[in-house]
């Protein structure tokens, strides 16, 4: 068997008797999603060279960067480690495409919507070009190697592919986990050293927006009509998701491989800690946060899962509730 895991799904095919659109918002959106159809063996340009010193990423990314670890290492184990890092985060997100592209294609069955089902099926699309481009990133600039799937990723999509209701799946994948990938994606678009990674980022950027807007469109009305029941199972979810999403971002693996014991490891996460509470990140990482945070609890409010009842728990992540 190939490389792989399974994973026990049962859901409900919703079979349409009629075609008709019913949902304009939704129906524009699908409309721009056919325009915006990419192909990542046309349209990159996979020959522009690397410049710079090797790295692929900021060093500001790092998280190592900016401590006296990082201090510590010569120019070439800079780089190495940047490589790394990159690496580390691209295998999740490789990895996280591959799950979107598998959960999207339940969506297709579980939506009842005409519209969101003509969408659902061009979130399959465009996942599947995300997996591909950024495994032919992985090829052309880190030799085809990434890191087991793992940790928070898995976790995350086991759970959601598991799940048989199509609004936890969605607040799930469109609402939380894109909402981070459309800032994460951002971000690497500005700052990458490498062209080609800028390029593939900005991309893959223009459909995640576009993914994010499907939960705007779709969850509103039907959050507003949920049962008390109901409202708080979404509110729930959505609090696993956000917990499960902000902390799978620290690639532990990588420092491990490169001998950091249990309590420099414990330095370096206090390190992080501090440095993001008293404001004092590099500025990448500062516009990430704040690009994020801003993001998470704008789309949160708008499809109405900002409660009293689960204030604490979204603070406790750190987002920032002040309308
Ligand atoms: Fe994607
Ligand atoms: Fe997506």
């Amino acid at each position: 068997m190939s490389n792989g895991h399974q994973v026990e799904t049962r859901n409900t095919a919703h079979f349409r008797h009629d075609y008709a659109s019913e949902q304009p918002d939704l129906r524009r959106l699908y409309e721009q999603a056919k325009i915006d159809q990419w192909n990542a063996a046309r349209d990159i340009d996979w020959s522009a060279p690397l410049d710079g010193d090797g790295g692929l990423i900021a060093d500001d990314l790092v998280d190592l960067h900016g401590t006296r670890f990082w201090d510590g290492l010569s120019a070439a184990d800079r780089i190495e480690l940047n490589r790394r890092v990159t690496r580390w985060r691209l295998s999740t997100l490789v990895q996280g495409e591959h799950g979107a592209m598998l959960l999207c294609s339940q969506l297709v069955n579980c939506v009842e919507g005409q519209d969101a089902k003509l969408f659902q099926s061009t979130q399959v699309a465009d996942e599947a070009r995300h997996n591909e481009v950024l495994q032919r990133y992985i090829d052309l600039r880190l030799e085809g190697t990434t890191y087991p799937l793992g940790g928070n990723v898995k976790e995350i999509f086991d759970t959601l592919l598991g799940t048989s209701s199509w609004y936890l799946k969605t607040i799930g994948l469109q609402l939380v986990a894109e909402t981070f990938a459309v800032s994460l994606f951002r971000m690497l678009a500005e700052s990458s050293k490498d062209a080609v990674l800028r390029q593939v980022c900005r991309r893959i950027l223009q459909d995640e927006a576009r993914h994010m807007g499907f939960a705007m469109l779709s969850l509103p009305a039907l959050v507003a009509e949920a049962t008390e029941a109901e409202h708080r199972e979404m509110e729930d979810f959505a609090v696993w998701a956000l917990g499960r999403t902000l902390a799978g971002t620290f690639p532990l693996a990588v420092y491990q491989e490169i001998g950091m014991s249990r309590a420099e490891l414990d330095e370096l996460k206090q390190f992080r800690r501090e440095r993001a509470a008293g404001g004092d990140e590099t500025a990448f990482r500062k516009y990430f946060r704040r690009d994020l945070h801003d993001g998470l609890v704008r789309n949160l409010r708008k499809v109405g899962l900002i409660t009293d009842r689960i204030a604490p728990s979204l603070q406790s992540f750190g987002l920032k509730l002040a309308a």
